[in-house]
Parts: structure tokens; C-alpha cells; sequence
């Protein structure tokens, strides 16, 4: 029996966006869902009450930076990452499987796993589908994810075809070092890079090992916006109806609009809080740069459409006062809204496609924002 369920509510008929449930050991989660990013075992700038304020169902962390730091034998002493943290509603681990590529300086891949240094102080480390199985079990997350590899952009065919095969072979090693299987969920990831013939191969060989959910992995990896959201046309509807899908590390707006509409359920990205960091807010009108010398005397919020705490209660002005000044109640308020816009953003998805209106919300949003 598999830790992770799925019910599928409702599909929409004009396109493949779909409103359903994932049922996990620590509560349900309504998708589609934006999960926030936890990599260091906290949601920077958030206190794990402020998620649960703005709504978050589940967040997300990584098994590459706990494994480093402070260790998951430590965390497993702890009674697990959600104890650790104080966070008990469900978590999603990733399996470090792109972090290596994308933040270790030289790394060494052969069919038994990953050698890298560590971005930290350079000390040596080794992780295989077994091993990541291991971290994430100690970690205790609801849904972990098979180890993959993530091709870079621009990789040959020959490259992209023998990666997405040995990704194969270690999700099979991922599933059979798996024991946990009562109270943690496997998903598999699909790769195959730019291409679509590899995409399906991938797809196939994933749904033949039958997991409980399916990722959608080495995409925003620096090709363009549309290559990806034809790529998502194409591939989300091989994965199985029955199952969550999860587009892995995407989540701009415009993004998640397409991401819904080819089917997507699950996504997940730094861009809100990163950019949150830098002083930068999403709002229905689109970006607002802090920084900007218009925001000096603009004592309006932030978006006069959200009703989150910070806009209820702060000013452009005084928002750009604390972004000039270094402020840490910058980041903290700021990241705040940038969640609490993109949750309300999943949440307004949902009830559009509950009411066979979803094409119309979608227009309406990229008009408001400016992307259309
Ligand atoms: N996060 C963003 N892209 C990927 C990917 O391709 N694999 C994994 N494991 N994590 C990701
Ligand atoms: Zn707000």
C-alpha cells in the first residue's frame, strides 16, 4: 500500500487542467498546489505559523542540503524533518539528484551513483539511488523523489538518451531500497531534455514501474518559455490520469497558468521568496521593483487586490524604505506576499475550473499582469 493517494475531482473540457486531492500521511493537499521551498529545513524568511497563516499545504526540502548540513542522522535523531522544523502538515523531499549537478563543484557520475565535493568546504561525498533513499528516510518526508540525473541544457540526443535510461535503472533501484513504503511516497522523474520522442520513452519506462506520482524533471533549465510549455503539452498527457504530476523547480505565474493547463498538479520554485529577497513583489498587475524611486512617496500596498497581512497593513513607501535599508522585516514581509499571491493565485485556479471557467481566469490574469 503506497503512503500517497490521488482522487481526481473534476477535469476541465477545454483544456488539461484538472482540480483533484493528494491524500498523504500528514494531511490532504488540494492541487493544483504551489509548494514553498525549504531547502535548508525552513521557508527563509517565514515562520512556519506565517505558512500555515497564508494557507501553504505542503513544503518542500532538499536531501542534498540536509545530508551536508546538519546531517539527516541528526534530523532522524531529532524524530524526523517535520519534529525538526516544526511543521507537521506534509513535506516533499527532493532526492539531490539535481543539486549535485546544479551546485557541487566536480562531480564523477558512473551507474552506481553521483561523486561530488561538497559547495559548502569541499569535502568528498557520494550519493546513489540508495543512498538518497536512506537520507530521505531519515528525513521522514511525505513524498520523496527518485534520484535522477538532470540533463543540461543543450545536451546531445546520444547524452540525453543514455542518461534518461540509467535514470530508469536508478528509479528502479530507488523503488526497490525503498521500505518505508506506510508512510513515505516514491515518485519517479521524467527526463529525456528537449526532446519529445525522449520524453515519451522516459514517460513509458517511469509508468512501467508504476509509482503513486510523477515528476516532470530538467525543464526551466535555460531553454526558452515556449519550448517548455510545448514540451509540457506534449509530455503531461502521457503521465497516468490517476496520479499526481509535478513539474519540478517552475513557478512564475505565467508558468503555473500553462503548467495547469497542460495538466500539472504540483509545482514548486524559489523565484517567490528569492526574489522577495531582492525586493521584488508579484502582484496582479505584475512585478513591483522596490527599488524603484516611484515607490518613494506611494502610500498605497502593495496590490491593492490581495488581502494578505502585509498589504492589509504596509505601504509601497515603507516597503521600500526597509528593501533600501537592508531591513531583515524586508524579506520577512515581502516573502509573505509573494507567497500568499501565488497560494491565492492555485487557489483561484481551482475554484475557476470547478466552475468550467478556468481559459477565461487564465486570460484574465495574464491580461491583468501583463504578460498578454
Ligand atoms: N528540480 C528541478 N528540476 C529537477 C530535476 O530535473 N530533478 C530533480 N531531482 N530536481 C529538480
Ligand atoms: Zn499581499
Amino acid at each position: 500500500m503506497s503512503a500517497i493517494k490521488y482522487e481526481l475531482i473534476k477535469e476541465d473540457k477545454r483544456s488539461g487542467a484538472r482540480v483533484g486531492k493528494i491524500i498523504t500521511p500528514h494531511g490532504e493537499i488540494p492541487t493544483p498546489i504551489f509548494m514553498p521551498v525549504g531547502t535548508r529545513a525552513t521557508v527563509k524568511a517565514m515562520l512556519p505559523e506565517s505558512l500555515k497563516e497564508i494557507n501553504a499545504k505542503i513544503i518542500l526540502g532538499n536531501t542534498y542540503h540536509l545530508y551536508l548540513r546538519p546531517g539527516d542522522d541528526i534530523i532522524k535523531k531529532a524524530g524526523g524533518l517535520h519534529k525538526f522544523m516544526n511543521w507537521d502538515r506534509p513535506i516533499l523531499t527532493d532526492s539531490g539528484g539535481f543539486q549535485v549537478f546544479s551546485l557541487s563543484k566536480t562531480n564523477d557520475i558512473t551507474e552506481e551513483g553521483v561523486t561530488f565535493r561538497s559547495h559548502i568546504d569541499g569535502s568528498r561525498h557520494f550519493i546513489s539511488p540508495e543512498k538518497s533513499m536512506e537520507i530521505q528516510n531519515n528525513l521522514g518526508s511525505d513524498i520523496m523523489m527518485a534520484f535522477d540525473e538532470c540533463v543540461p541544457y543543450g545536451a546531445d540526443k546520444k547524452y540525453t538518451k543514455d542518461s534518461l535510461e540509467m535514470t530508469t535503472r536508478w528509479a528502479k533501484r530507488c523503488k526497490e531500497a525503498h521500505k518505508n513504503t506506510e508512510h513515505q511516497g516514491l515518485f519517479g522523474i521524467v527526463q529525456g531534455g528537449m526532446f519529445k520522442d525522449l520524453r515519451k520513452q522516459s514517460a513509458e519506462q517511469l509508468i512501467d514501474l508504476d509509482f503513486p506520482g510523477y515528476a516532470l524533471g530538467g525543464l526551466s533549465v535555460g531553454e526558452p518559455m515556449d519550448m517548455m510549455f510545448d514540451l509540457l503539452d506534449y509530455t503531461t498527457p502521457l503521465l497516468p490520469k490517476d496520479k499526481p504530476r509535478y513539474l519540478m523547480g517552475v513557478g512564475s505565474p505565467d508558468a503555473l497558468l500553462e503548467g495547469v493547463k497542460s495538466g500539472i498538479d504540483m509545482f514548486d520554485c524559489v523565484l517567490q521568496t528569492r526574489m522577495a529577497r531582492n525586493g521584488t513583489a508579484l502582484t496582479s498587475a505584475g512585478k513591483v521593483t522596490l527599488k524603484n524611486a516611484k515607490y518613494k512617496e506611494d502610500f498605497t500596498p502593495l496590490d491593492d487586490k490581495c488581502d494578505c497581512y502585509v498589504c492589509r497593513n504596509y505601504t509601497k513607501a515603507y516597503l521600500r524604505h526597509l528593501v533600501i535599508c537592508k531591513e531583515i522585516l524586508s524579506s520577512m514581509l515581502v516573502s509573505y506576499h509573494n507567497l500568499y499571491f501565488t497560494l491565492k493565485l492555485m487557489e483561484n485556479m481551482r475554484n475557476a475550473i470547478m466552475e468550467d471557467r478556468f481559459l477565461e481566469f487564465k486570460h484574465e490574469f495574464e491580461k491583468e499582469y501583463g504578460i498578454i
